[in-house]
């Protein structure tokens, strides 16, 4: 949600602040803009639209100078606009910054500053915080900065430039992320990491309400008493690579080929000493008597599949909760309760919101996370780490997958801790689990048949995915795929349930995906597809059960044989590809979806 940068260093910032915004564009892509620190002043150019659009407006202009700051924009308050993209500007314009986030009193604020003569020019939320900060401004723009962040509600990662101050960048934030990147003769300021790889892989980790003062060659850290405070720079292991296309069309479709290395590398890192295994070994399930798992959107899902795992195997009662529901319902959980919180990037609002919730409730919370040094990965009390690498498709694939199998991890040593799994079979499990990159891999080395249907499928104008139990769960995700970067409409059915009212929908010709990897309960889903196809649908069967032979209105696609358990990390693989190829077929920006963001640190 928004993404911004900044830059103090003996370079000229713009090319570097530009570079980043390319690598924070998934965060937000409604519109962008620039300021730097010129000889007379401030420099802006802001442009409503991709940042392409802000590229090529500023394609001979001569701006320049060593400190600067950049923002890419997802709309919360006032519409794309020139106007009102960031960075925002005091009135006399002596102080300029770029803002991530929402600020809920942005209303009195702006009252209580036009009453006193201040002239507002956009109907963004955080033109406010430039205003009040060239409002308060005493000379010293640390102190200006604590003053002015001790009067903010809401969320908000901040870069804060002051005329007169040349040589100073402010980075703050409270619930929103903020990084600060070391390099030799320059700093950094970043809502992720991708937009520093290619100058430093040292950083600092903002903590809320903290500020850093940051120029060419220094860094220093105050809390809100304006006392020093001491942070460690902490090593990043992603490669500069890692965060590029590498000669595939989209980020998203790199990302799915990437899995068998993130399936790999996820489970060595559970199943190997390291932290993750340390973590996963230390749990007690046994002091448990309840599992809560929460998230939004697919790590909502990935809840969904541990589910059916951990009641099958474990016999605990788990609930799955959407952690935007989760924090408004009063949930029933104590010190007996284990919170899992599943979030790629570990900085989702309403997933953050649930996890203080269940702190506060005195459930103990454990984040599944891919991002080190986010909120969810420093607050839980336990966090293990999906080894995804960086994610720039706004829909993930990669880290759901590594989600999913940490998951499964979880499930079979609580399994084999409660005496519920012996240790033999949950050895026997671990080791299926192990098989499964090469699994993926044998997917992926024949995508051919799934790209060639998923090409006849463009003009489809609603799709259903349906499945029993765990293939249910993960039709949840194929669906939201599907709708998220192909935006044709979709649901997901538990495939007993159609006859319950769905198949009224049900036309000559409607596509439905069933999926099918559960041998007990082949029969009950081949029964469904045969429903929807004597009433006229087609349907694509992705199964490794199935005893059906291909027809014209019966597509079938072959999985491995896995257990049934497990099935859902090589079914997902084939759902991502289907939902890929229609939306490539269709030419749309797959990996920037209309509407959305990767992150989503807004309510
Ligand atoms: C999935 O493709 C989505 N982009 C979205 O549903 C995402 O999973 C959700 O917003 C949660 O994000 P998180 O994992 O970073 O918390």
């Amino acid at each position: 949600m928004c993404g911004i940068i900044g830059y103090v260093g003996s370079e000229n910032a713009v090319p570097i602040i530009l570079e980043g915004l390319r690598k924070l564009e998934y965060r937000g892509y409604d519109s962008a803009g620039i300021a730097v620190r010129g000889v007379s002043g401030f420099e802006v150019v802001k442009q409503k639209g991709r940042l392409a659009a802000l590229e090529k407006r500023l394609e001979g202009q001569r701006i320049q100078g060593q400190m600067g700051i950049g923002h890419t924009r997802w709309a919360t308050h006032g519409e794309p606009s020139d106007v009102n993209s960031h960075p925002h500007l005091g009135s006399g314009s002596k102080i300029a910054i770029v803002h991530n986030g929402i600020i809920e009193n942005y209303r009195q604020l702006k009252e209580r500053l036009e009453r006193k003569g201040v002239v507002f020019v956009s109907q963004t939320d955080s033109e406010v915080i430039a205003q009040l900060t060239e409002y308060y401004y005493n000379g010293n723009l640390l102190d200006t900065v604590i003053r002015v962040s001790s009067v903010l509600e809401g969320s908000y990662a901040l870069a804060i430039m002051c005329l007169e101050e040349p040589e100073v960048l402010i980075a703050t934030k409270k619930d929103n992320p903020l990084i600060i990147g070391a390099a030799a003769d320059a700093h950094f300021i970043a809502s992720d990491v991708p937009a520093l790889l290619s100058h430093t892989n040292k950083v600092y980790y903002l903590d809320d309400k903290e500020i850093a003062v940051i120029k060419k060659d220094s860094v220093q850290f105050y809390n809100q008493d304006k006392e020093p405070v001491t942070k460690s720079l902490e090593t990043i292991t992603w490669s500069v690579d890692s965060a590029e296309k590498g000669g595939y069309p989209h980020f998203m479709l790199k990302e799915i080929m990437e899995q068998p290395t993130v399936l790999r590398d996820t489970v060595r890192s559970a199943l190997t000493r390291g932290t993750n295994n340390a973590v996963i070994n230390s749990l007690d399930i046994n002091s448990f008597n309840k599992i809560v798992l929460t998230g939004c959107g697919s790590a909502y899902n990935a809840g969904m599949v541990a589910k059916y795992v951990f009641e099958r195997l474990c016999r605990i009662s788990v609930e799955v909760e959407l952690a935007s529901e989760f924090r408004y319902k009063d949930p029933i959980i104590d010190s007996k309760s284990l919170v899992i919180l599943v979030s790629q990037s570990g900085e989702t609002a309403d997933t953050i919101a649930a996890m203080r919730e269940a702190k506060a409730k005195d459930a103990v919370t454990l984040g599944i996370v891919n991002v080190m040094g986010s909120t969810i990965a420093k607050e839980a009390d336990y966090t293990i780490y999906t080894y995804a690498g960086p994610e720039i498709a706004v829909a993930t694939t990669k880290a759901f997958s590594a989600q999913l199998v940490l998951l499964y991890i979880l499930a079979v040593r609580f399994a084999v801790k409660s005496g519920k799994l012996s240790e033999d079979e949950g050895q026997n499990l671990l080791r299926e689990i192990e098989a499964l990159p090469a699994k993926a891999a044998e997917i992926l080395a024949d995508i051919d048949p799934i790209q060639k249907y998923a090409s006849q499928c463009v003009g489809c104008k609603s799709i259903f995915f349906i499945g029993r139990n765990i293939d249910y769960a993960i039709a949840l995700e194929g669906s939201l795929k599907l709708k998220e970067i192909s935006y044709i409409h979709s649901e997901a059915y538990a495939g007993g349930e159609l006859k319950h009212g769905t198949i009224s929908l049900i036309e000559e010709n409607t596509l439905v995906v069933a999926i099918s990897c559960s041998e007990r309960l082949y029969s009950k889903i081949y029964s469904n597809v045969e429903q929807v196809i004597s009433r006229g649908a087609k349907v694509f069967l992705v199964s490794n059960t199935c005893k059906a032979c291909p027809d014209d209105k019966l597509t079938l696609l072959d999985l491995p044989q896995v257990n049934e358990l497990l099935s859902p990390s090589l079914s997902v693989i084939v759902l991502q590809l289907f939902s890929y190829y229609v939306a490539a077929n269709k030419g749309l920006d797959i990996d920037k979806p209309r509407n959305l963001a990767k992150s989503v640190t807004v309510e």
